[in-house]
């Protein structure tokens, strides 16, 4: 990263910072911001050492968030990203769970173990791919309450910036939602799972598909459901002109 774009981050930086955690002066207005912005190198222009570097900024920006004063007491620590930074595929969740707000990694509890075998049956790891949250905390929970909550509108809105600036950076040729809460975050749409999967979407001009999250096989645990979760990754490895086998083609048929 040049000096300049170096200083540019970290100034970029503190101004969301400060404009995210007061009402009050002194903050940064929105048409500065976006001006300041407007000069970072495009993402395609990005060099595969400068996109570490700019998420390794990132997510030290990100573990000190206090955007949101309740998660960010709450939280053990931010769940910011995990995988290649030149990832050609990204696969974004809604919130980090209890596990991942302990390990620190997104989709490592039950559904993130289905999730990793749904990328290894693509023919990738997760080392190949990225994997992000809409939320880079975990949503917290009244005081001795298990389980996990849907993040709100308003923290998806507030954290979401974080997430755009993932997929700037990461420039990955394919999104893949993951469920109808990921895709309220990303789209601001609320609609069945029934009528946004299994087609071409687009966010901010990246391809997106959308298919059901694997808490939700989970739940289901019958192949129809495996089977549209499936085509839905087949769709995706086309579009990737990735090859596909007859193996792999006939999974859950
Ligand atoms: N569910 C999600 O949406 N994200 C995680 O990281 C874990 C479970």
């Amino acid at each position: 990263m040049s000096e300049f774009t170096e200083a540019l981050e970290m100034t970029l930086g503190a101004l969301e910072n400060l404009r995210g955690a007061s009402d009050h002066p002194p903050r940064a207005s929105r048409a500065s911001l976006a001006r300041l912005r407007a000069v970072r190198p495009a993402p395609n222009e990005l060099a595969d050492e400068n996109k570490v570097a700019r998420l390794s900024e990132m997510e030290a920006r990100v573990a000190g968030c206090l955007k949101c004063p309740h998660l960010a007491s709450s939280r053990t620590q931010t769940v910011f990203g995990v995988g290649n930074p030149t990832a050609e595929l990204m696969f974004i969740g809604e919130a980090p769970g209890a596990e991942e707000d302990r390990q620190g990694e997104p989709f490592v509890g039950r559904a993130g173990q289905l999730l990793t075998k749904i990328i290894g049956a693509m023919g990738y790891s997760r080392d190949h791919v990225y994997i992000a949250n809409v939320l880079k905390c975990r949503p917290d929970m009244p005081a001795g309450q298990p389980g996990n909550r849907k993040p709100t509108p308003d923290e998806m809105a507030t954290c979401l910036p974080y997430l755009t600036e993932q997929i700037e950076i990461i420039g990955p040729k394919v999104l893949v939602a993951l469920g109808a809460t990921a895709v309220e975050g990303l789209l601001q749409i609320r609609e069945p799972m029934g009528k946004l999967r299994g087609r071409w979407h687009s966010y901010r001009e990246t391809p997106l598909m959308i298919t059901f999250h694997p808490s939700y096989l989970l739940r289901n645990q019958n192949n129809t459901e495996k089977r549209k979760v499936w085509e839905d990754m087949l769709l995706v490895l086309e579009r990737l002109e990735r090859p596909i086998s007859e193996k792999q083609r006939n999974f859950f048929r």
